[in-house]
This record gives C-alpha cells, sequence and structure tokens, in this order.
C-alpha cells in the first residue's frame, strides 16, 4: 500500500509515521508537509534513511503541486493530518486556518476523486461538536452529536468535515472521519498545555492557566490515535465516522500538577492568567462506536501516559530546547538544502 500522510512533521502526524513504518515494514510512506512554524524535520529524522519513507515539501493549498504529486505517487490511501491546529492562535489570526484547513481538503479531496485513490481519511476533531457542562458528567459526544463550534480554529475544522461528508455523499468518494480527543506524547510542540508545562517546568519559569483552571480534557496517549486510524483505514466502512477517546478525563489544574508532581517542582510556578476567549467547557467522547465495530481500544491510561511524555521530555531536551530557539527551523535547509526539484 502507499500512503500520502500530510502533516507528517506535526505532532501526530509524525507519531502516525514512525508508527506505521513500525507496524507495517511492507507499506511506502510519503508525507507532505509544507513545515509551517508547527512542523519539524527533527521529529522525522529518525525515518530519514528509511527507503520505504519519502518526504516532499509543499503545500496542501496549492493545486497544481497537489494534482501533479497525485498523478506521480500514485496514492491508495491518503491521511490527511496537516493543519493549523492551535486554537489561541486561530483566535488571533483566524485567515490561514481558513485557507490551510478548510481549503486545504477541498483540494486533496479533489485530487482523491480525480486520481482515484481508494481511501481518503480525515483526521477531524471532538472539537467539532463545541463543549459540554462540566457539571453533566454522564453527557458524552457521540457521532450524532450536533457540529456546534466555538473557535475559528474548530469552525475551519468542522467545514473541512462536512465537506469530506458532502463529497462522499456526492461523488461516492471512499472515504472515512475519525473525531479525536485531546493527544499528548513525543513530539508535541510546546504551545500546547502539557509539553509547554512540562518543558516551562524544567526550566523553572511560571505555568500559565487560563481561568480557573476547571475546564476538562479528555486526554488520549497519541500512539492509541495512531493505532485507532490504522484500523480505520484497514477495517473503518467507507461513509463512517469514528469517535476516538479513552475516557480519561481531567481539568487543567489536575493536568498541571501531575506533571509537576512527576518533575518533582513546586505548584507555585502556577500562575493564573486571562481566560481564553470562547473557551470550551468540556470534551468528552463516547468511543463504543470504535471500540464494538474495530475492537479499539486505548491502551495507556493518564498516568502511564504522562509518565512516558516526562521521561521521553526528559530525555529529548535537544529536540524540544530547538523549537524554543529556533534551530529547528533551519534542520530542512541544512539536510536538503540545494536539493530541491
Ligand atoms: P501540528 O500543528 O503539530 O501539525 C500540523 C502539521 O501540518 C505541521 O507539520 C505543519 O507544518 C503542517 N501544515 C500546516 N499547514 C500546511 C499546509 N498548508 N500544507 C502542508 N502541511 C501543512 O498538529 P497536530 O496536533 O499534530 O494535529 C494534526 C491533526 O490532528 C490536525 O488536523 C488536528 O486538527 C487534528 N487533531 C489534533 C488533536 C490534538 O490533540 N493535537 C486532536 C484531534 C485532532
Ligand atoms: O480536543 C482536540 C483538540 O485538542 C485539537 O483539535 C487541537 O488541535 C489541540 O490543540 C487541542 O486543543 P485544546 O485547545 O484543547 O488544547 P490546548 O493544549 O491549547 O489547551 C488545553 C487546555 O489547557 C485548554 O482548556 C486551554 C488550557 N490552557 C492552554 C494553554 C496553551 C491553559 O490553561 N494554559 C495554556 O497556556
Amino acid at each position: 500500500m502507499k500512503i500520502l500522510v500530510t502533516g507528517g512533521a506535526g505532532f501526530i502526524g509524525g507519531n502516525f509515521i514512525h508508527y506505521m513504518l513500525k507496524e507495517h515494514p511492507e507499506d511506502e510512506i510519503v508525507c507532505l508537509d509544507l513545515l509551517t512554524y508547527a512542523g519539524n524535520m527533527e521529529t522525522l529524522e529518525p525515518v530519514l534513511g528509511n527507503p520505504k519513507f519519502k518526504f516532499v515539501k509543499g503545500d496542501i493549498t496549492d493545486r497544481d503541486f497537489v494534482f501533479h504529486l497525485f498523478e506521480e505517487e500514485k496514492f491508495d490511501v491518503v491521511v490527511n493530518f496537516a493543519a493549523e491546529s492551535h486554537v489561541d492562535r486561530s483566535i488571533y489570526d483566524p485567515e490561514v486556518f481558513l485557507k490551510t484547513n478548510i481549503l486545504g481538503t477541498a483540494c486533496l479531496l479533489d485530487a482523491s476523486k480525480k486520481f482515484g485513490v481508494k481511501r481518503y481519511h480525515q483526521v477531524s476533531t471532538d472539537e467539532v461538536y463545541g463543549d459540554l457542562p462540566i457539571e453533566e458528567k454522564d453527557l458524552f459526544f457521540t457521532e450524532e452529536s450536533n457540529i456546534h463550534t466555538s473557535s475559528p480554529y474548530s469552525a475551519s475544522k468542522a467545514s473541512a468535515d462536512l465537506l469530506v461528508q458532502a463529497y462522499m455523499k456526492t461523488y461516492q468518494l471512499p472515504a472515512t472521519i475519525s473525531r479525536c480527543s485531546n493527544n499528548y506524547g513525543p513530539y508535541h510542540f510546546p504551545e500546547k498545555l502539557i509539553p509547554l508545562v512540562i518543558t516551562r517546568a524544567l526550566n523553572n519559569e511560571t505555568i500559565p492557566v487560563y481561568g480557573t483552571g476547571e475546564n476538562v480534557r479528555d486526554w488520549l496517549y497519541v500512539t492509541d490515535h495512531c493505532r485507532a486510524i490504522d484500523m480505520i483505514i484497514r477495517s473503518g466502512k467507507e461513509g463512517e465516522i469514528y469517535n476516538i477517546g479513552g475516557h480519561n478525563e481531567k481539568t487543567n489544574l489536575e493536568v498541571v500538577k501531575a506533571i509537576l508532581k512527576a518533575l518533582n517542582k513546586p505548584e507555585s510556578l502556577i500562575t493564573f492568567v486571562e481566560d481564553r476567549k470562547g473557551h470550551d467547557r468540556r470534551y468528552a467522547i463516547d468511543p463504543t462506536k470504535i471500540t464494538e465495530q474495530l475492537g479499539w481500544h486505548h491502551n495507556y491510561s493518564f498516568e502511564e501516559g504522562i509518565k512516558m511524555t516526562v521521561d521521553w521530555y526528559l530525555s529529548h531536551r535537544e529536540w524540544w530546547e530547538h523549537i524554543i530557539n529556533g534551530e529547528y527551523q533551519d534542520y530542512y535547509e541544512k539536510m536538503y538544502g540545494g536539493k530541491e526539484q
């Protein structure tokens, strides 16, 4: 199988590439990534010498480029991770979210249709469902929950998700969609809560907690997400939407305190700051469908996952220090400078 992974120099796409090359050494993977501020070639360094792996730098919104790539490579499967992914950035500057997340998805859908891709998979998010009340603990998002977005990020992801559904119905595009809860684990860009807390605590810096810290997220170790997507592209039914989550709900304050404890750092580093505008209160996924239909379940508890994540950041200091000092952006030029075709 030849698989196009877009956004593979980012957090989840990078973990997915590592996972797939290990679990399915017979498959070929092509990664297409624009290397925005969130893309990091150092994340892909361990697989750059693998003959089954190829990296292509490019923009999913560039139609000529994307169509040419599809024509040349003849992909069997496309998994679209590429996106602008940070909610706070979308609040300050929505435009690039609309371009990448909506027009980029549209371009990949058109190319998949034209070149007869056998399966297009859209990596959507639980944020398309909006939020749930904190106190009603028996309410969960199911695949039938209404789309009800809060931020420019989630609105752009919902638009892309609906577009995929339109292509399935109108053009019978063989596609699937997954909506996962918050991921954490290795290679997570330190603008997001968990890696931000780990890296700042290691540098004895203050930890900014929005509002009261009582907002709830449903955390899933990234490998559990990667395995779910792998199962969906192999055994999931065309036209279906699958929620992915492991019932690991925590308040932000619980998450921050767990990390500080694991690092043996004082809670006095916690600083409450102004709340995020339109801050979603609680996300909580009901994963019954993927569990019953595909046999997926999460492997890692939050306690195990946090320990693995903290250990990874401790043993990969260079990876995140290069992000903080900006050096990671030189990596592509160093490795590929002058070699672009
Ligand atoms: P990320 O920001 O770490 O990575 C995004 C990647 O996309 C980067 O490598 C970036 O360079 C690339 N990219 C951006 N614009 C591009 C363009 N125009 N063309 C080609 N590549 C481009 O994001 P992530 O956290 O790994 O999320 C990956 C996907 O999973 C996103 O679609 C996101 O919406 C979805 N998702 C994320 C989470 C989570 O908790 N992080 C949960 C559910 C769903
Ligand atoms: O639920 C899936 C989504 O999870 C994905 O679709 C998004 O791409 C991903 O970024 C993530 O969105 P969140 O907004 O939930 O993640 P973030 O790490 O930005 O924030 C997690 C919670 O922590 C949220 O309630 C806001 C809070 N927070 C975040 C930061 C960065 C803080 O309190 N302080 C911070 O400095």
